[in-house]
Order: C-alpha cells, then structure tokens, then sequence
C-alpha cells in the first residue's frame, strides 16, 4: 500500500472496517472490473479535487487570519468575493455534474453484443441463481455463488421475492436493489480471476448481515467447464454411509431443497444438488466442509435464527454424519 493510500485508509477506517481490513485494500477501493473502476474513479476525483479545495480555503484563512490588514485587503474586495464565492462553485460544480454524467452514461450503457444472463432472485436471506439461455430459458439453477467469465459482459437481472434487498459487490459494481414486482438489470465485467465477496446491502429483517454471497470470475475455458459440471445430475452415492445419507436427505429435505437426479425436489430452498463444490454454507454464513454442513443441519436456528430452515436435532449422531457426509459429497 502506498502513502496516499495508506493515509486514506486512516481517514475512513470506521467507515471503511466493514468492507474489509487495511492490510487488504477495502473492496469498493479495488476495482477488478469496469463498472467499478468507473465508480472508484468518480470517488477519486471527488476526493482529491474536494481535498485540494479545502486545503486552499484552509489556506485562504489562516492568511486572513495571520496577514496584516494592508496585505489581506483584497480578500475582502467585492471582485474576489463574487469570483471565489459564486463564479468559482457554479462552474467547478456544473464542470462535476457534466463529468459524472458521461461517467453513469458509460455505466449503464450496454458493453456486449451478447452478454451473459443470469437471473438473482433475493430471498430472507439467501441468493436463488438462475443462469438463462439468450431465449430466457432456464440453464441452470444453484444459490449464493455467481460464477462469471473473465473479460465478458454479464447481465445480472435482481429480483425480490419477498422484501426489499440489495445487490452490491464492491469489487466488481456499485450496489443495485432488488425490489418485490421490479426486475433490475445490473451489468458487470470482471478484468480478472478472482473470488469476490458480495453482500446484501439493503436491510431485509434479522439475517440481513448473514445474506452474502460470492462472485468467482474465471477464464473462459475454466468457466465454461464449471458450467457443464454444474449442469450434470447429481453425483451418485459410492458408500452405504452416502447412501445411508442420501436416503435421510430425500426422506427429510427433500421437500424443500432439489438434488437433480433423485425424488428431492423441493423448490423452497436452494438447489443442493452441487452444494459440496460450494465455498459458503447459508449465504457465505460459514465454510463449506463436513463438520459446519452437520452443525448447519442441527442447529441452523442457532447459527441464523428466524431463517426458514428448522433446526433437525432429532438425528443421532450416526445419522447426522451420513446426512452430512452425503450434503459434502454433492461435489
Ligand atoms: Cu437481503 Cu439485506
């Protein structure tokens, strides 16, 4: 980190914990695509012509202050006043208000023939993904994880399913809200490979700080092959234990969650039928891995009370470990 930034990251650190630590730049001031660059663009330029304009009154003060009256009469001139107080602010602010015109223009402004479509639909408090075809047909179904392909325009369309919620991924593109009855279109081009985080940034009830999720930007080749393996049926049980635990999810999850390929299809709650390939458990809440999915499945009221999962603390022990190690191996 460089001095200026360093000093900066002073400035605005309470503002700035939140999104991410110092020693790590704060994402909303690491840009790894075009819509946020031109967004920490407006921010900069805000910042370091407001700073340079304060230093300048600061200074202008302290000489009215400090200077002896014969030299600081001309600060009181009505040419000077009239130049400083009125002619200056109207053309520096018209001279902002036509720039961060262009910039938003540039923002919203269509940047591919064919953009990649995925439809997110917010729900207390989780992400349902839906990646469509050109024709709006449904390719894919997962949650709380939007892998993208580098250097591709990809429209994000926000739905809401209940409340209010908000789309923001400071990385990647300022924030975007999904509203009940609307469909908001948000457009997004990763520079680079990377993992992002992203939260829900609208508040929308108790878990509204347990509603991130992930952006993982990938190469071409790489995108397009996580999107032919999500696209496979899920994986078939190698063990009695993944059997064992297969045959609980369908008889108690199968309701409310889907795994393609077998009788469970639920529609309540996220599609799990590659779950195990997921980085985040319950909307980036925990680490995916075998202990957090046991503990998730007893005692989800705990981790994320008022969330529609029950918490299942009837299964004994056995039990839960098969459940378990079946959820993991949904690879
Ligand atoms: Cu959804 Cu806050």
């Amino acid at each position: 980190m460089n001095c200026a930034r360093a000093s900066l990251c002073l400035v605005a650190l309470p503002a700035l914990v939140s999104l991410g630590a110092c020693g790590n730049m704060p994402a909303v001031l690491d840009p790894h695509g075009s819509n946020a660059q031109q967004t920490a663009q407006i921010a900069w330029v805000l910042f370091w012509g407001g700073g340079l304009i304060f230093v300048f009154v600061m200074a202008l003060a302290a000489y009215a202050v400090f200077a002896s009256p014969a030299h600081r009469a001309w600060l009181g001139r009505q040419n000077f006043v009239v130049g400083a107080g009125i002619v200056f602010p109207i053309v520096t602010l018209s001279a902002l208000l036509f720039y961060t015109f262009k910039v938003s223009g540039e923002l919203v402004g269509a940047k591919d023939a064919a953009p990649l479509k995925i439809e997110i639909v917010g729900e207390m408090w989780w992400w349902r993904v839906h990646y469509v075809d050109a024709g709006g047909a449904s390719v894919l179904v997962t949650a709380n994880e939007v892998h993208i392909p580098v250097g591709r325009t990809v429209e994000l369309f926000l739905e809401s399913a209940d409340v209010l919620h908000s789309f923001w991924v400071p990385n990647l593109a300022g924030k975007l809200d999904l509203i009940p009855g609307r469909v908001n279109v948000l457009r997004v081009k990763a520079d680079s490979a990377g993992v992002f985080r992203g939260q829900c940034a609208e508040y929308c009830g108790a878990q509204h700080a347990k509603m991130a999720f992930h952006v993982v930007a990938h190469a071409v080749p790489e995108f397009d092959a996580w999107l032919a393996a999500q696209q496979l049926p899920a994986a078939a049980p190698r063990t009695p234990t993944l059997e064992r635990g297969m045959t609980l999810f369908i008889a108690n999850c199968g309701a409310c969650h889907t795994v393609r390929a077998t009788p469970a299809a639920g529609q309540l709650g996220p599609d799990l039928t590659h779950v195990g390939s997921r980085l985040a458990l319950a909307a980036g809440t925990l680490p995916n891995n075998v202990g957090t999915i046991a503990g998730w499945i007893a005692a989800s009221q705990h981790i994320k009370p008022e969330n529609r999962m029950p918490s299942f603390d009837r299964f004994t022990g056995e039990e839960l470990r098969a459940l378990a190690a079946y959820v993991e191996s949904l690879q």
